[in-house]
């Protein structure tokens, strides 16, 4: 596949800090060991990567908006995000590429404010609670959908 447009891993807040930040709940893996193993794994699948984290809401939703025509599928964990933004929602459902929603922990298992997802009622699906491995489920759930849809007879 060599056209394949890459799958997009955006990060949000607090997420450069893996590895150090609360490791009993998020890990011990940085964010360059998630992003090598996404990398991996992606590539063992034919896709590419765009791997990014940013602290800031309205540079996660320019790249999202950037994944629209540049990639074939989103891995989004927005952090904190998850549970606040509406721009964040409202990017996901403008931009008509599939969006993963992604989690180290499982939110749903944690305290009540964490309950409430906006990504999540924008999102095609959530993968949660697997530590690091989460990212790579990820990466095959965006993989399968993009082969069905750059090829749905496939
Ligand atoms: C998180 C869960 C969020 O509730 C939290 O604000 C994060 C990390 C996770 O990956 O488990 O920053 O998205």
């Amino acid at each position: 596949m060599p056209d394949a447009k890459p799958i997009y891993v955006l990060n949000g807040p607090n997420l450069n800090l893996l590895g150090t930040r609360e490791p009993d709940i998020y890990g011990h893996a940085t964010l360059a060991d998630i992003e090598k193993a996404c990398a991996d794994r992606a590539g063992q699948l034919g896709r590419g990567i765009v791997f990014r984290q940013s602290n800031v809401e309205g540079e996660l939703v320019d790249w999202l908006q950037e994944a629209r025509d540049k990639g074939c599928a989103v891995i989004l964990n927005a952090g904190a995000y998850t549970h606040t933004s509406v721009a964040l929602h409202d990017a996901i459902k403008a931009i008509g590429v599939p969006v993963i929603e992604t989690h180290l922990s499982n939110p749903a298992a944690r305290e009540e404010f964490r309950h409430v997802s906006l990504v999540g009622k924008a999102a095609k699906g959530v993968i949660a609670g697997f530590g690091a491995a989460s990212y790579l489920l990820a990466v095959e759930a965006a993989a399968l959908l993009a082969r069905d849809q750059e090829s749905p007879a496939a």
